[in-house]
């Protein structure tokens, strides 16, 4: 199975010993690369950016099945780049530390050891001068400081503890381009009353918030609501947003009651 989908991925982008060029990005995938560059939002070299963008097209265009997932977005260019590309439909998850990395290990190697302790020692650069942002111990404030979500998205709704934080301006949150909203649900509900065909979302969170569910909430009945419930792995990963929190344990008893049953039912061959 896998060796099939990397031999389709392979014809897909032009890898295959079959004389096809490498894609080249399209002149406006290049015109977004240059947004990004420009706003100083991604670490990655054009090259990789190009290759990113036309391997996420190619993927696209032939149907390959699967989710995408961004194992460390920093600050978020790359993740826009493909978000902007891939289907609608298709489930993109990113994920990073947001902060400072943790040490390497001593399956690293030496190179990643040196470069741990360059910034660990305070030594490491941001893009153009910009400070590095593992440094910067509050990411909503590093964003709007360099007022990037409001340089890109037509609307931009912050939510959690933090939300007043925002330092949105006042001309911002008057014309409702700025909405700061006490919860995931109520996110959920104004994106549901709002959104628009072919809209571009981007949810970001920490995981305590879990913003997942409010994209789940348009494929599946989300009823599990509770601000914070302390689980640290993902709703998709828990499984129980279908039921709501305070009927967690009773669900989860049951189940277990269900699955013994089936069980015995099963030993005792019936
Ligand atoms: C090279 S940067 C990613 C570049 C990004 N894709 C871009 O467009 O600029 C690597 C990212 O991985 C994150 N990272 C590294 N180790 C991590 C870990 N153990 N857990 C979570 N994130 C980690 C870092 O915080 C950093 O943001």
């Amino acid at each position: 199975m896998l060796r099939s989908i990397v031999a389709r991925l392979g014809r897909a982008v032009g890898l295959a010993k079959n004389g096809v060029p490498p894609l080249q990005p399209t002149a406006a995938e290049l015109r977004l690369i240059a947004r990004i560059r420009e706003r100083k939002l991604t670490y990655l070299s054009d090259r990789k950016l190009a290759s990113l963008v036309t391997t996420c097209r190619a993927i696209e265009e032939s149907d390959l099945p699967g989710i995408f997932l961004e194992a460390g977005c920093a600050l978020g260019g790359s993740a826009i780049l493909l978000a902007s590309t891939k289907r609608r439909e298709r489930p993109f998850n990113v994920y990073d530390v947001f902060g400072m990395i943790p040490p390497p290990t001593q399956d690293d190697t030496q190179d990643v050891h040196e470069r741990y302790q360059a910034i660990v020692q305070g030594q490491s650069k941001g893009i153009d001068g910009d400070p590095y942002y593992g440094y910067i111990e509050d990411l909503y404030e590093v964003e709007l400081k360099l007022g990037r979500h409001r340089e890109i998205a037509d609307e931009v709704i912050y939510t959690g503890d933090n939300a007043h934080r925002s330092r949105a301006s006042q001309a911002d949150h008057d014309s409702g381009r700025f909405i700061e909203l006490r919860s995931a649900k109520e996110v959920s509900d104004q994106i549901k009353q709002t959104a628009v065909p072919g809209e571009l979302i981007l949810l970001k969170s920490s995981s305590n918030l879990h913003l997942e569910r409010i994209a789940l909430a348009w494929t599946h009945d989300v009823k599990c609501w509770i601000p914070v419930c302390g689980k640290s792995e993902s709703c998709q990963m828990c499984g129980l947003y279908e039921v709501p929190f305070e009927e967690h344990s009773d669900f989860l008893a049951k189940r277990k009651l269900a699955r013994r049953r089936h069980r015995f039912r099963w030993l005792l061959g019936g």
